[in-house]
């Protein structure tokens, strides 16, 4: 391997220097400089940047193709074993792809890994290496038992030292690898703490580079901060293939497993598990399970159907509305964006003559799914209606539509399917943008379809 050199480069403008500073001395930057490794044979640091990045042997010389020329191999994907993993993926494990999962400590990352690793060993044959940096491998040892798999022919790897790893993958050559997680790995090319932005870029780099050069999938675990960003490195999504996250309130049984970047499918494909004692169990119908209420109409609760990816799921969207001891009243939302109540709240004030200024406002969206659509947006100020009149709403009603800033209720996307969705569940009233109305009516459900906000409050109010 070439000499390295570390150098600190600034965020902000790309200058570099040899020694740290706090300020960037081109831009004028504040705590701007990251250190960097520079390899000695390339002559300017930027192709080093590019080419580490990318993945790419840096001397070789490409050749200018046209496309119509350009043959394509067709994705050869294995299936995981785990069926709504294999959804989010697009339809199984695509080989020689590189996917990063991401999520809150404790919600099941590992176990979802050693499941899937374990079952492709199990039923196709394929050679997987677990390397844990976080775990022992009795500790590995003692959740495969729990999961009942521990006669499975797994190969095991406590390792946090990234040159280690690629030199023994190299030797072993197994077919997918696991790194649980890429925070715990170092690369003695810097001399940082390992978690830190640098190391984990710098780390994934080389790893992802390993897996690009010699054909083995790889899947990457990453932690994710406060924020909800996927810790320190957004760069980590640019270097892999797919992005998926994993969510849920670890409270509650139900995780969902969302593709937020994929190559190789679509996005914001959702899968859904339920955690059991014996690991995490496919939900095959979420429906089901978001609307698990009892049979009483009650104020603040509304079913409304969203879509994500290929299919529609219902789920319940509740809403307090109290008097405000505050002067400035709060809004607070669980599984809805506090931007986007803000504004729904201002739409209802401005175009549906219905304050809430002097309330507190709370909503919480049921099972803890996060609503990144904007189909419930009438279902949302539905609930809200509801519980400030203290006025149940029908069990059996279904309410979907985006709410325009004009108070006008735009067309979702596939809105005849939401509807056969919800009747397949059996609900008998449907309230739809208008646009989405269908043309013929679908049996057992009665359609009412509402341009604007109003409409929609008096078909709320009055029938
Ligand atoms: P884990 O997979 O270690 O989470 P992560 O790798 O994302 O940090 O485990 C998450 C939680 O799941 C842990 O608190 C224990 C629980 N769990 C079960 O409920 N059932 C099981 O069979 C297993 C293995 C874990
Ligand atoms: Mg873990």
């Amino acid at each position: 391997m070439a000499k390295v050199k570390r150098v600190y480069s600034c965020k902000e403008c790309g200058g570099q220097t040899p020694q740290w500073a706090g300020r960037c001395g081109d831009c004028g930057a504040w705590n701007s400089l990251e250190e960097e490794v520079q390899t000695a044979s390339t002559t300017t640091s930027q192709a080093a940047t590019i080419s580490r990045h990318a993945g790419y042997a840096g001397e070789q010389k490409a050749q200018v193709q046209a496309l119509s020329e350009v043959t394509s191999e067709k994705a050869v994907r294995w299936t995981t074993g785990l069926p709504e993993l294999d959804r989010v993926l697009g339809g199984g494990l695509v080989t020689g792809s590189v996917v990063l999962i991401g999520g809150d400590p404790g919600i099941g990352k590992s176990t979802l890994l050693l499941q899937a690793m374990a079952m492709m060993a199990k039923s196709s044959g394929i050679s997987p290496l677990y390397i844990s940096g976080e775990e022992s491998l009795q500790q590995i040892r003692l959740r495969a038992e729990r999961l009942q798999l521990e006669k499975v022919p797994l190969d095991l790897l406590a390792e946090t030292h990234a040159e280690q790893m690629v030199a023994t993958a190299a030797k072993l050559k197994p077919q997918v690898m696991v790194i649980d997680s890429i925070q715990t790995v170092f690369t003695e090319l810097l001399q940082s703490a390992p978690g830190t932005v640098a190391q984990v870029r710098e780390s994934a780099a080389q790893l992802v580079r390993f897996a690009k050069s010699s054909g083995t999938t790889m899947v990457l675990v990453g932690h994710v901060t406060k924020q909800g960003a996927l810790a320190g490195p957004r760069v980590l999504e640019h270097m892999v293939d797919t992005v998926l996250y994993f969510e849920g309130d670890s409270s509650t049984r139900f995780r969902i497993l969302r593709a937020v970047k994929n190559r190789f499918g679509a996005v914001n494909e959702l899968g859904v598990f339920g955690m059991t004692e014996l690991g995490l169990k496919e939900v095959s119908n979420p429906s089901a399970i978001f609307l698990s209420r009892g049979d009483d109409a009650l104020s603040g609760s509304v079913v409304t159907v969203i879509r994500e990816g290929s299919r529609p799921m219902l789920v319940e969207v509740q809403a307090l509305v109290d008097d405000s001891p505050l002067g400035n009243p709060r809004r607070v939302s669980v599984g809805l964006d506090q931007n986007r109540l803000a504004m729904l709240l201002a739409i209802l004030h401005r175009h549906g003559g219905i304050t809430c200024s002097d309330q507190d406002v709370f909503i919480n969206v049921v099972g803890g799914v996060k609503l990144s659509e904007t189909g419930a947006d009438l279902a949302v100020l539905a609930a809200v209606l509801s519980s400030l009149r203290n006025k149940p709403i029908r069990r059996d009603l279904i309410i979907f539509g985006e709410v325009g800033l004009t108070g006008e209720i735009r067309p979702v996307q596939a809105g005849e399917e939401r509807i056969h969705d919800a009747a397949k569940h059996g609900f008998k009233q449907a309230i739809v943008p208008t646009a989405n109305a269908p043309r013929k009516a679908i049996k057992g459900i009665k359609v009412t379809a509402v341009q604007h906000l109003s409409e929609a409050i008096d078909t709320l109010i009055n029938g």
